[in-house]
């Protein structure tokens, strides 16, 4: 890692006469969300974009596909190729069937991971962590790097600790293909290491279509929704005896809310080891 000085709310930007650039290597630059994080990155001074990926735009100048001049970098046709040139963070934007892969060749090539795609489930992750400890990289996914659904994780684990049952509620657009949505994921994982929900009637035990109980995700029962209409937003919803707590968040259209996070996540990741989840992993919270 070149970064030198990188403060404590992870913005090096304005102490940039410590700061040596971290070299990054942003997969899925010229989709919704990597496409927004690239201008993001183009107009800080401590992040520097050397290749991108993009099967489409593959041989191409990144600043002439996003008409940002600040961006001058390649762009490749996969990350395997990509990663020729050296990078200190590989940041995966892509889908989830090349996610894994990806991540992968980029913790052999010695390089840290922040994740923003969806889709990789425990499994996945567990091994991602292996591999990332064998190499001493760090790898931070996080499902969603908006600050609403980071509160909305750390609100949940905190009412878990006091409120025995919950179920999740998965919003998203109707052409979003992959389910439930990372950011699902995430809280049903997180909500896992507080405890396990107790329903009174288990789900095994239901009559009728079992499936109208929704998929168990991680001991947590998850329901998705794909709607036109719905953009993506996560309900949790607490029951006790005459009482409820629900606790949503929800995205507008825009690609905004993910890139403050993401830029953080790409500054903090080289002071984690292996995998973390959430970025609170690198938030004071
Ligand atoms: N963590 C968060 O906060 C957050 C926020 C928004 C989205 N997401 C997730 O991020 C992922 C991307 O979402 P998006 O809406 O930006 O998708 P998108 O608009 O379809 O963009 C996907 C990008 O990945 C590239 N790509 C796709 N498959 C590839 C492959 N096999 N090899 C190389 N490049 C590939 C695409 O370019 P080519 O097609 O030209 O290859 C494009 O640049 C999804 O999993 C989404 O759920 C997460």
């Amino acid at each position: 890692m070149n970064s030198a000085a990188v403060d404590r709310s992870g913005d090096a930007s304005s102490s940039s006469s410590r700061a040596v650039a971290i070299d990054v290597c942003l997969a899925g630059a010229t989709g919704w969300a990597g496409s927004e994080l690239a201008r993001a990155m183009a107009k800080t001074s401590d992040l520097r974009l050397v290749a991108a990926v993009s099967r489409k735009h593959a041989g191409r100048n990144l600043g002439d596909v996003l008409s940002e001049p600040r961006l001058a970098c390649p762009i490749h046709a996969s990350v395997e190729e990509a990663l020729a040139r050296r990078c200190d963070v590989l940041v995966e934007y892509t889908k989830p069937d090349s996610a894994k892969a990806n991540v992968l060749a980029a913790l052999e090539h010695g390089a840290h991971v922040v994740v923003g795609t969806s889709g990789l489930s425990d499994a996945d992750f567990a091994q991602i962590d292996g591999v990332a400890r064998s190499r001493n990289r760090g790898v931070l996914a996080c499902g969603n790097f908006a600050l609403t659904v980071v509160l909305l994780q750390k609100f949940a684990e905190a009412a878990a600790r006091l409120i025995p049952q919950w179920e999740i509620i998965d919003y998203a657009h109707d052409d979003k293909a992959d389910v439930p949505s990372g950011t699902a994921r995430e809280l049903a994982f997180r909500l896992s290491k507080v405890r396990a929900p107790q329903p009174t009637i288990p789900v095994d035990k239901a009559v009728g279509p079992r499936e109208t109980r929704g998929a168990n995700v991680a001991g947590t029962q998850v329901h998705s929704i794909r709607l036109p209409g719905f953009v993506i937003g996560a309900e949790v919803i607490f029951g006790m005896p005459d009482q409820r707590l629900t606790i949503r968040h929800d995205a507008g259209g825009s690609a905004r809310p993910y890139v403050d996070g993401a830029l953080l996540a790409i500054r903090k990741v080289s002071t984690l080891t292996g995998v973390h989840r959430g970025l609170d992993a690198v938030l004071d919270l």
